[in-house]
């Protein structure tokens, strides 16, 4: 992506959400998970990389004891093929008997957050909880697994920003952004 690509999705994509809407959505998650999990010490695993800027407002919103651990695995990696995810970090906090809450940035089909929660019980985490920043609509793709806490709704399109990327670029933009087909093929060739 050059920079008139970056401006050209600054000015001309559909902004879905602003920065201070992701961040009130992300103080309500934070309101919920801290009922649910305020005495339990869980640990708060982040998917990485798109769950980077949710995953740290996130944890900053949590005012009770939690280890933060991350994990990198994707299934729109290079050499992906249908339902296989490529990990390259696991996570390095034994998960054993603990409460572990799955952070990531979206929920398409919910293939990769169905994958890693099931490693996660594994290896033997007690309970598994997921978070996602949003949400595509349940109706088109049925769901492997719904996300536990939702952040905001999007709409079946490719999103990009707060996190989310397009082809590796656009993570830093501060708001979220859904790309029509002719600026999403013109990013991706
Ligand atoms: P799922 O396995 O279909 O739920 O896909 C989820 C993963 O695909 C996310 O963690 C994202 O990395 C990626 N993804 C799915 N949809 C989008 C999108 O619209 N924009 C950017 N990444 C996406
Ligand atoms: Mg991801």
């Amino acid at each position: 992506m050059n920079s008139d690509q970056f401006e050209a999705i600054r000015q001309n994509a559909e902004l879905l959400w602003r920065r201070d809407q992701i961040e009130n959505a992300i103080e309500c998650m934070a309101k919920d998970i801290t009922n649910d999990f305020r005495h339990s010490k869980p640990i708060l695993v982040g998917v990485m990389n798109g769950a980077l800027p949710f995953f740290a407002r996130l944890m900053l919103s949590l005012r009770f004891p939690l280890e933060v651990d991350y994990l990198h695995a994707s299934r729109y990696g290079d050499q992906c093929v249908g339902d296989e995810l490529s990990w390259t970090v696991e996570p390095s906090v034994s998960l054993q008997g603990r409460d572990v809450i799955i952070v990531d940035d979206i929920l398409d089909e919910g293939i990769t957050l169905a994958a890693i929660a099931d490693y996660c019980r594994r290896g033997g985490a007690e309970k598994v909880a997921t978070a996602v920043l949003v949400a595509k609509p349940k109706e088109k793709n049925e769901h492997v697994l719904s996300a536990d806490y939702v952040g905001l709704e999007v709409p079946d399109k490719f999103v990009v920003g707060y996190g989310m990327d397009v082809a590796g670029y656009g993570r830093n933009l501060e708001n979220i952004y859904a790309l029509d087909d002719q600026l999403q093929s013109l990013l991706l060739s």
